[in-house]
Order: structure tokens, then C-alpha cells, then sequence
């Protein structure tokens, strides 16, 4: 049967941040060394980066980039990262059991953003593992600060005269979790992140600071956790964190396909967690959602990859070759992110360059897309404006791990020329949808374009010898006549359609 649903101008969600289309470059494998820096490369430029990759970085069209980590920032001391590089130690990665060897730091990070393009922001972790208050202020210092003191002019003493104009800041990375260095309990975490966050305001109050929530929505303290936190960060912070990564479990594809069910529960159940926070707080203010982790990660592989290392440089870790399953389920947590525009406004789609990654190189060798770049590629472009309220009619389908969900997942946006894109996920594996989309109130005449991501084999992959394999095509017979669009979705299927 046929899924519907009407648009309609009078009826938004709100407006899209651009930084919902951020991403996230770690000190982890290769995302730095070799992905996006690697000074011998044929490609690189006077400052090491990878010129075909910074192509690549371009097209993706991300906006904000976090850094330094992840797991790698609980151990990270920025000290280390400035400076004349010859001077710069070595030192041990706990996170990930590496060697970092420090080549490339934080004024090369600015580097590379300037050298993406103006859409392209900070968005700095700062260490509240083993470290705290002071090297967290020191940092702020060190880059923001625009002259005349011991850091600010050994910054320019450095080579960065200009100041690095850091506005986003994160405060620590997973705080909840066992696994990270220097751990610690909601109680203990709120108070540092509201220390830090004070004393980070004190140096300048318009920065813009995300509290650490949970690290996925199963650990055992979600919710409690970012009760806690909040209770004592509320007035000093801008966002709470989500972070959560999707996989194929036992070929259970069915209930992969609807990972963006969880998601958008994972939204909703933050959403209400600051809402009350806030009104027990009687506080005016709203708290909005950094969703700075989100991927499909075959996570289950890991452990094993990382307990086995003895401490090396820059190895090939969380290398995930994804499939066109993989990338239809990328553009179904895309639409999640965008249904929710009003309180998710910054989202990292972790990571950028060969660590679970849209794009991928070789040293010294290619880069290419990988067919999750397609999804996100579009999203980032057409799915720029107000976010319209859609709201299925849907045939559905039953999932083991998500219970009922419909086939269609989809969301729609209009750019500010009155263009609307819809983008649309067919869930099902074996069936084309047919799709029929009522305007209303809406100007448009035309089908500008409707491509399709959808294979006969959809664990076809882009690889390094075969890095063309996966790509979107053109649909046909999509119409739009008498106000009514009408659209046949393939099985297993990511759609972009641009109304004129
Ligand atoms: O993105 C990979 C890792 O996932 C990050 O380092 C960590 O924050 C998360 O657990």
C-alpha cells in the first residue's frame, strides 16, 4: 500500500542550524595521520594536508569539526600540541593504546579549517579526564586571547598572530563511561563542568559550552546522569551531549533499518530530561541537544582491534567499508537529526577521514568517497532552511529490537526561495513504497530532481580498487501534477527529492 503525508508552510518544526551538519576529527588511527595530514603525500600542500582530501572535506559540505577527541581528549594535553614541531613529545594514547606523536596540532587544526572554507568552525574538547579548570582555561587563553599576555603572545611567538576565534567548547568527552580516562559520577562530573564553565565564562561570557551527556542511551545512568549534570550546569552551559552509533547485529537487518526509531527516542527522552531539569529549576532557559557522535559503527569489532595494539603510530583502527545498507540507514538518522532541528542544533558525524568515516584514503595513495558520503553529502546541501512537520501515514513493518515501525521515514525542508527537498527512507528490503506527498500552500510546479541511493546488492561497498561502485542515480517517474507529488521509493532506499 501507498505511504502519505502533507506539507505544509503554516505547520514547521523550525529552522536547520547549519552546524547540525557538523563532523569530528579524533587523534584515533588514522583520521589525522595519513587521512587528513600526511606531508609526503603527492597531494599535500605546504602545510601537510591532503589536498584531494580537503576536496573531499569541501563536497562533503561539513560545517563545524570537533577535536581533538573522543576518547583521545581524556589524556590530551594541548601543551603538547603547539610549538615548534621538533619539540613537540611523544606520548602515550590510553584511549587507544597508540604512540601520538604530536606532528599535527591545535594551530594545525585551524589550519585546516581555514583551508576548508568559511562554513567551517571549532568545535575544541577540552580535558576534564585527568585534567581541569586551569589547563582548561590556559587553552582559552592560549587561542582566544588576542595579545599581551604569556600565552596569547606565545601563540603568536608560535606563528598564529590572529587569535583562533574558538566560540564552541566542549567539556570533556563521555564522562559516564567506565572506559574513559579519569571517569567520573554524574555528582562529581556536574561539579567540574560547572567550574570549568564558570571559570571559562570569566575569560569571556559569549562562549558557547556543551555539558557532557550520555554516552548512548542504554547506559545504565541515562537520564539520571543528565538530571544530575544539568541540576548543577544549567545557568553555565549552551548544550548537553548525545552520542549514539548504530550496527547490524546477527544479520537482524530488519531492526537496523529502523535505527533511527531509537534516535529519535534518544532525542525525545533528553529533550524532557532538560525540560524538567528546567522547570524545577523555574528557569526561563533551554538547553539544546549537541548530538556530537552519531554513526553506523560495527562497533562489536572493536575491543578485540584495540587490546591487541602495542602502542604503535597512526594504525589502521575502526576502518569500517560501508555498504549501501549502511548508508540508507545514515540517511534515515540524517532525517532523525532534522525531525528534531528545533533542539538538536549541532550534530558531528563521527568521524570525518578513514576512522568510521565518509571519506577514505590510502597513504600515499587515493581518496574516495565512501557510500555514506552520498546521504550526508546531500543533507548538508538541500536540507538548508525550515524543517517542516511531517507526520507519516505509513504501511509498517515488525522489528525485533525497535517493535513496530513504518516503512517510510522521511522529513522535508524548504530553503528560503520556497524550494522543498524531501528526504525519504524505504525501510523495506523487498518492496518499492509508493509515496504520494499533498501540498499545500505551496508553490511549486516542478520535480527538480529525485536520486535515489538503492542497489541490487545492498552490501555493495566503494572500495579503494573499486571506488566508483556505489553512487545515487536518477529516479523516473516521479510527478508532481494537481498539488499531489507522487514518487515510487525502491527497496531499501535513500531518496533526495527538490521540488521547484
Ligand atoms: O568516535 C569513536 C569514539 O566513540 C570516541 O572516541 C568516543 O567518544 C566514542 O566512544
Amino acid at each position: 500500500s501507498t505511504a502519505r503525508f502533507t506539507l505544509d508552510p503554516a505547520f514547521t518544526i523550525g529552522t536547520v542550524d547549519p552546524r547540525l551538519f557538523g563532523s569530528f576529527v579524533e587523534h584515533l588511527g588514522r583520521c589525522v595521520y595519513t587521512g587528513i595530514f600526511e606531508p609526503d603525500h603527492p597531494s599535500a600542500d605546504e602545510a601537510g594536508l591532503r589536498t584531494d582530501v580537503l576536496e573531499l572535506v569541501r563536497e562533503l559540505g561539513v560545517t563545524v569539526i570537533r577535536y581533538p577527541g573522543g576518547n583521545f581528549v581524556s589524556g590530551y594535553k594541548w601543551e603538547d600540541s603547539v610549538g615548534p614541531v621538533e619539540d613537540r613529545p611523544r606520548r602515550l594514547d590510553l584511549a587507544w593504546r597508540t604512540t601520538e606523536p604530536n606532528r599535527f596540532g591545535l594551530s594545525e587544526y585551524i589550519a585546516f579549517l581555514r583551508k576548508i572554507g568559511p562554513r567551517a568552525e571549532p568545535m575544541m574538547a577540552v580535558n576534564l579526564g585527568t585534567r581541569g579548570v586551569a589547563e582548561a582555561i590556559e587553552l582559552q587563553e592560549y587561542a582566544n586571547h588576542p595579545s599581551g599576555t604569556a600565552l596569547s603572545d606565545l601563540r603568536a611567538e608560535h606563528g598564529d598572530k590572529d587569535p583562533f576565534g574558538i566560540r564552541l567548547w566542549c567539556l570533556g568527552n563521555e564522562m559516564d563511561g567506565p572506559w574513559q580516562t579519569g571517569h567520573k559520577t554524574a555528582g562529581e562530573y556536574g561539579r567540574i563542568a560547572a567550574e570549568t564553565a564558570r571559570a571559562m565564562r570569566q575569560i569571556d561570557k559569549d562562549v558557547e559550552l556543551v555539558a557532557c551527556g550520555s554516552s548512548g542511551q542504554g547506559m545504565d545512568t541515562f537520564a539520571a546522569w543528565e538530571s544530575t549534570v544539568l541540576q548543577e550546569t544549567y545557568d553555565l552551559v549552551d548544550f548537553i551531549s548525545l552520542h549514539a552509533y548504530y550496527e547490524e547485529h546477527d544479520g537482524d537487518r530488519d531492526s537496523f533499518l529502523a535505527s533511527a526509531v531509537d534516535m529519535e527516542s534518544f532525542i525525545e527522552n533528553v529533550v524532557a530530561t532538560c525540560d524538567h531539569v528546567g522547570a524545577r529549576l523555574k528557569s526561563k532557559k533551554r538547553i539544546n541537544l549537541s548530538f556530537d557522535e552519531w554513526n553506523v559503527w560495527y562497533m562489536t569489532r572493536t575491543d578485540a582491534e584495540v587490546s591487541a595494539l602495542d602502542w604503535p603510530e597512526a594504525p589502521r583502527l575502526l576502518e569500517d567499508v560501508y555498504s549501501v545498507t549502511d548508508a540508507v540507514v545514515l540517511g534515515s538518522l540524517l532525517i532523525a537529526l532534522l525531525r528534531h532541528a528545533d533542539r538538536v542544533t549541532v550534530a558531528c558525524l563521527a568521524q570525518l577521514v578513514n576512522v568510521i568515516a565518509p571519506i577514505m584514503t590510502e597513504p600515499d595513495g587515493p581518496a574516495w568517497r565512501q557510500t555514506t558520503f552520498f546521504p550526508f553529502a546531500q543533507a548538508a546541501r538541500y536540507g538548508r532552511g525550515e524543517v517542516l512537520d511531517v507526520r507519516v501515514d505509513s504501511p509498517t513493518y515488525d522489528t525485533a529490537r525497535h517493535g513496530t515501525a513504518d516503512l517510510l521515514h522521511a522529513t522535508a525542508v524548504r530553503a528560503d526561495d520556497g524550494t522543498v527537498t524531501v528526504f525519504a527512507v524505504n525501510r523495506g528490503q523487498t518492496e518499492s513504497l509508493p509515496l504520494e506527498v499533498a501540498l499545500n500552500g505551496l508553490e511549486l510546479t516542478s520535480v527538480t530532481e529525485h536520486s535515489v541511493l538503492a542497489d541490487a546488492d545492498p552490501d555493495a561497498r566503494n572500495t579503494r580498487t573499486d571506488p566508483g561502485r556505489v553512487a545515487p542515480h536518477a529516479a523516473t517517474g516521479t510527478v508532481l501534477d494537481g498539488g499531489t507529488l507522487r514518487a515510487t521509493l525502491e527497496p531499501l532506499s535513500w531518496n533526495v527529492i527538490r521540488l521547484g
